[in-house]
């Protein structure tokens, strides 16, 4: 059910792209947007206690822009910063309601997606006045292809996996254009999926703030999973920066049917190690097969343990979240959002071999542990199948 590593190449070094200052950039630029607010970062004290930890901080991602998930931060920062180069102006001069007037006409940004990030970029598109094309890979859900129509976007389902639908949006934007705002990078494709991270920078700021301001204090621990592991490098390249990366400890987790980053930080040297194949998984945002090059290096550098989970683990988190212990807040997280409450809470209850892992990280009662629940019930049929239903118990089938 779970394959934990402990990362042989740590070396704890920081990245220059991924600091406070662009970090205060970003969120100076989400800030302005009409509704930006803080998603909440709740305390669960009772399962603290539970689990034996000091601290469990979530992050509830299911509250950013109306959106329910975190991705609109990295599209909409790179459209900002897209918008401002095409204008020669500084992003800080970028003003969603006004850009679009600035334009001869709207520009077409495309992408492909497991679902949040279209739903990011659509959203983001629309509020600056310009057009969406969003392909979106083999089997997906109609919930999230519904979500980015009624944004006003063009969305289409390609007959082949994510990584294949994102290489198949690139062509169709060279051919027709348009612009790729890609959650992925690639050799001569760096730029924009850096300002993507960096986007992403905006909860990690929020979270350190919000977590400063309670009683138990920044994190000894973060947990972040990863699809590409995009998000993940974006927000520990800024824990590093803010906290320093030997003050605290990070776990990086993936679905085993597509854990590259897994792969990767198990390599003989560290090398970027891609999965193939259906990249079958609940967890449709964290299905993705090959390591984003502008963050891995982060990853690699950084963290401390790499988790390749099964499916049932991410259930597992969602009950857990969605039922909590009496006085404990509920939260409503997805699938791609609960895999790290259902890790923690494994490590924290089960089979001896894990919980040494555990011990090898000091997670113990002195941790405060941050997760960050990156998505709300974004597939909600799904979400009553599992929560309400039982689908995916933790000792069935994975
Ligand atoms: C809800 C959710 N969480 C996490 C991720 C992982 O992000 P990344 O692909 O940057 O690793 C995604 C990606 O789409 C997502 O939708």
């Amino acid at each position: 059910m779970i394959n934990i590593s402990e990362n042989r190449f740590y070396n704890g070094k920081t990245s220059p792209l991924f600091n406070k200052d662009i970090a205060q950039q970003a969120r100076q630029f989400h800030s302005k947007i009409a509704g930006y607010a803080p998603t909440p970062l709740i305390s669960l004290p009772q399962l603290a206690k539970q689990l034996d930890v000091k601290a469990i901080l979530v992050k509830d991602e299911s509250h950013r822009f109306g959106l329910n998930a975190f991705k609109v931060l990295g599209g909409s920062y790179a459209l900002g910063r897209v918008l401002a180069n095409h204008l020669s102006v500084d992003i800080s001069a970028i003003d969603l309601k006004t850009v679009s007037s600035k334009l001869d006409k709207p520009m077409v940004f495309t992408t492909a997606t497991a679902g949040n990030h279209g739903t990011g970029v659509a959203w983001a598109a629309r509020e600056m006045g310009q057009k969406a094309v969003v392909y979106m890979p083999k089997g997906a859900a109609q919930a999230n292809v519904d979500r980015i129509k009624a944004l006003g976007a063009e969305c289409i389902v390609t007959d082949v996996n994510y990584d294949d639908t994102v290489r198949f949006a690139s062509r169709t934007a060279d051919e027709n254009g348009w612009m790729l705002i890609q959650d992925t990078a690639w050799d001569g494709y760096e730029q924009i999926p850096t300002w993507i991270s960096q986007g992403y920078m905006t909860m990690a700021d929020e979270a350190l703030e919000q977590a400063a301001a309670m009683p138990q204090g920044v994190p000894t621990h973060v947990m972040l999973q990863a699809g590409v592991g995009a998000m993940a490098g974006g927000v520990l390249g800024y824990l590093c920066d803010k906290l320093g990366p030997d003050n605290f400890k990070t776990i990086i987790s993936e679905p085993a049917a597509a854990d590259c980053i897994y792969r990767s930080g198990t390599s003989k040297n560290g090398d970027i190690t891609c999965v193939s194949g259906d990249l079958n998984s609940i967890m449709g945002g964290l299905a993705c097969g090959e390591p984003n090059p502008v963050t891995w290096p982060i990853l690699r550098d950084c963290s401390d343990l790499f988790a390749s989970v099964s499916d049932n683990v991410s259930a597992t988190g969602m009950r857990i979240l969605g039922n909590p212990l009496k006085d404990d807040t509920a939260i409503i997280s997805g699938e791609s959002g609960a895999i790290n409450m259902g890790l923690l809470y494994l490590l924290a209850t089960q089979a001896a071999e894990i919980h040494s892992i555990a011990t090898s990280v000091d997670l113990n009662q002195d941790s405060v542990v941050m997760i960050f629940s990156t998505e709300g019930n974004t597939n909600p049929e799904r979400y009553r199948k599992i929560v309400w239903e039982g689908m995916l118990a933790v000792d069935g089938p994975a």
